[in-house]
């Protein structure tokens, strides 16, 4: 029997209850449990259940966008779109395994699943969600290895009518399967919890990302200044080699923002402590890099030192902040500091008290955290993490296992961060962290981990940013030169170029590696990297305006090209390009000795970059790419704003130059705001749109000033593409706010 519930329908049958909850017109949640009671979510799901206009009709539950048909024997599910093309079909149901399997109807590609290695689309491979400290079990990232430092169980099946996304509500280890053991099935599974997943359903990719986006929330907008060039190293072990870096950047012109400091900054590995004999007069250090324009992030680890005397480990035993082992004593593990132990996140007290620990590091000028080893990472198992036994304690004081929280620690720390980060600091938190679940893009930028200086690695990054893009993830980067190993001047001056475009640019690498900052590989590398990062500096304001729309709706800054290009299937395996925003085209060289590359331009009018050269789309070409070039294409119609140069981000209130790539229709709204606090949180921003239509005879530039409680700059607006005896109009329209004064076209 089905019946009707507040927010949906269940149904009985052999014991089992089948949930059908609505989330939204687009999200729909099924659970299979053995009692009458919805089962609390995992903290990634932030949207509430709601009453959506839904009819019952037989065994056919039929909304304004899909149909439900349930099989009331099995309770197996079939989902219809509104013009009954079937969309999604249960194969096999086995709730004591917390296993379903779907069958593989007319998906041509698999995607998200987070940060993965091994090509964009995933059909035909399966892969385990367990966060893993992945240099822990294996001596370098490759395919082989299925589980990396986040675990996402969201995926996107895409065809180029049909599209829908399954988000896997479950923390504890997940296996995902896409027809690769069974054929033309996809099979989930999960080794603990219960079987609890969320169909979203949408005509576009771009609809599933920003529906799963709804459910699982959207990163905040990040400071402007930390998309800025970043600059790390384990480590820099001293206030004079911090400084000298410092320095080096700004004698170099290298436009710089962020430098950091891995664990050797703190006293015995100890967090929330400085080295006060490496690093003397830390805040006059701080204060000195500020007005150079760096900001400092340093790293924290989760575990804590074992050691009586030290306030972090006094106060978290005094409190019973740590997690426990099997027998209920503390567990102690080792990273790092040596003998260690790790505080229980999952206890709102806990986060709060981890938090207010930053206080000591923010009064003396940090600006920024970055989280480490948080899968967590230990030593001394097999397993490199928490023995899956191990106790931890919730706010209702019920116990639960390692294996349930495991996936979900990073996160919970992250948030622990970004929210103490708030309350200490007037300004937008940035953390970093290496483990993520579903939903932490909501507190925390993430990079890649632990990669290899090699090529392999460059090229697998881009499958990997775009699939983390398309689970919610914008503001995302790998370790630029990469991290393991020595890089060279060639690996450096093309990784750099790719750094150019993925939101989060840090070049960062191991102890005793050579060094790579970006004058370490002799004068062509170093003018090479200064072009690539001072393109980085004139792409600010277009990338910051990306991070605004991520941050309200979730889209990816790195896309895919089948994201905006669903109906091309040649762009369903293209793993080597990717779109910047919607009409920037980025194909980077990954191999060594390449001197062009073979590209895909998608349908429509194309610029390169370059050359400004006019090329139709729906083709392959060949782009000649010296070890200068780094082929970029922009698509006909584009409105792209571009900055002045600059050392760092606020340096001085420069002009943006606003280029027009004709050949087609444009429309563009520019987002300004003081990118640093969260006055536009109440409304302190401007928005200018601008929009372009061309006819036969001219092309019409019309501005309109839709917000200005922030300041406008001066535009100058350059014309690309236009072709002989076209006119030029400039249309100017005025809204009551705006002030002459302080916006103007100059043409
Ligand atoms: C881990 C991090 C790496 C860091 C190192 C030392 O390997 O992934 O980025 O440099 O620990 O803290």
């Amino acid at each position: 029997m089905i019946t009707k519930t507040t927010y949906g329908y269940s149904i009985y049958n052999k014991n089992i209850f089948l949930n059908i909850v609505f989330y939204d017109d687009y999200i729909v949640r099924f659970v299979y449990t053995k009692d009458d009671k919805l089962p609390e979510s995992t903290p990634a799901i932030i949207a509430k259940q709601q009453k959506i206009p839904a009819e019952l009709d037989g065994n056919a539950i039929k909304t304004d966008l899909f149909k439900i048909l349930i099989n009331e024997e099995d309770l197996k599910i079939s989902i219809y779109d509104i013009n009954n093309n079937l969309i999604n079909k249960d194969k096999g149901i086995n709730i004591d395994e917390i296993e379903i399997e779907k069958e593989l109807l007319w998906e041509k590609g698999f995607y998200g699943l987070g940060e993965k290695y091994g090509w964009i689309n995933k059909k035909g491979t399966d892969t385990v969600n367990w966060c893993s400290d992945v240099l822990g079990h294996s001596p370098v990232h490759s395919a082989v290895v299925k589980e990396y430092h986040t675990a996402i169980p969201f995926y996107i099946g895409l065809d180029s009518d049909k599209t829908y996304g399954i988000y896997y509500d479950n923390s504890f280890k997940t296996y995902f399967d896409f027809g690769k053991y069974k054929e033309n099935v996809v099979r989930v599974k999960a080794d603990g919890g219960i079987l609890d997943y969320y169909f979203i359903y949408g005509e576009k990719v771009s609809d599933i990302v920003k529906n799963y986006s709804l459910l699982t929330g959207t990163m905040p907008l990040p400071r402007k200044d930390f998309l800025g060039y970043q600059q790390c190293r384990w480590s820099y072990e001293n206030r004079k080699e911090l400084m000298e870096v410092a320095t080096r950047m700004r004698d170099e012109n290298i436009p710089c923002d962020i430098l950091y400091l891995d664990i050797d900054y703190m006293k015995d590995y100890k967090v929330f402590t400085v080295d006060s004999e490496k690093f003397d007069e830390f805040k006059e250090m701080n204060m000195k890099l500020k007005e150079m324009g760096f900001k400092l992030v340093v790293i924290i680890d989760p575990g804590v030192k074992q050691e009586g005397g030290y306030t972090v480990y006094d106060e978290g035993t005094k409190n019973d902040y740590f997690v426990k082992d099997a027998l209920g004593k503390v567990y102690v593990g080792e990273v790092w500091p040596g003998d260690s132990v790790f505080p229980d996140f999952l206890r709102s007290e806990i986060r709060e008290w981890w938090g207010n620990l930053h206080k000591g590091l923010i009064d003396d000028g940090v600006d920024g955290i970055w989280n480490d080893m948080n899968e967590p990472a230990n030593f001394t198992t097999d397993t490199k993490t928490l023995p899956e036994d191990c106790i931890h304690l919730n706010d209702k004081g019920e116990k639960k296992t390692h294996d349930e929280i495991h996936n979900l620690y990073a996160m919970l720390e992250a948030q622990a961060t970004y929210d103490g980060l708030r309350k200490l600091q007037k300004t937008r938190p940035f953390v970093l962290t290496r483990s993520a679940f579903s939903g932490t893009q909501r507190y925390a930028a993430l990079w890649t981990g632990d990669n290899t200086s090699i090529w392999e690695h460059l090229e697998s990054s881009m499958p990997m940013f775009m699939n983390l893009g398309l689970s919610g993830y914008s503001f995302i980067g790998g370790d630029v030169g990469g991290f393991l190993g020595d890089s060279n001047g060639e690996l450096l001056a093309r990784w750099t170029q790719l750094g150019v475009f993925t939101p989060l640019f840090r070049n960062h690498s191991v102890k005793d590696s050579i060094d790579q900052e970006p004058w370490c590989f002799g004068e062509e590398v170093l003018y090479n990297t200064r072009k690539y990062i001072n393109l980085r500096y004139k792409l600010i304001t277009y990338l910051y305006n990306l991070m605004r729309e991520s941050s309200l709706t979730g889209q990816p800054v790195m896309r895919p090209l089948f994201y905006h290009y669903q109906n091309d299937e040649k762009t369903y395996d293209i793993n080597n390009q990717f779109l910047f925003g919607e009409n920037i085209m980025v194909c980077p060289i990954t191999r060594p000795g390449y001197n062009n590359r073979l590209i895909y331009l998608p349908e429509g009018l194309w610029y390169d970059y370059w050359t400004q050269e006019r090329i139709d789309g729906g083709r392959y070409i060949i782009r000649e790419a010296d070890i200068n070039t780094l082929p970029i294409y922009i698509k006909a119609g584009t409105i792209l704003p571009m900055d002045e140069a600059m050392d760092y981000i606020g340096q001085k209130e420069g002009k943006l130059e606003i280029n027009i790539y004709t050949g087609n229709d444009g429309q563009y709204k520019l987002y300004l705001d003081d990118g640093i606090s969260f006055n536009y949180e109440n409304g302190i921003y401007s928005e200018v749109e601008i929009k372009v239509e061309e006819s036969d005879e001219d092309i019409k530039i019309q501005t309109t000033v839709l917000k200005n409680e922030y300041q406008i700059p001066s535009f100058d607006i350059n014309i690309i593409g236009l072709e002989d005896g076209k006119k030029v109009l400039l249309d100017r329209k005025e809204i009551s706010k705006y002030d002459d004064s302080e916006f103007k076209i100059r043409f």
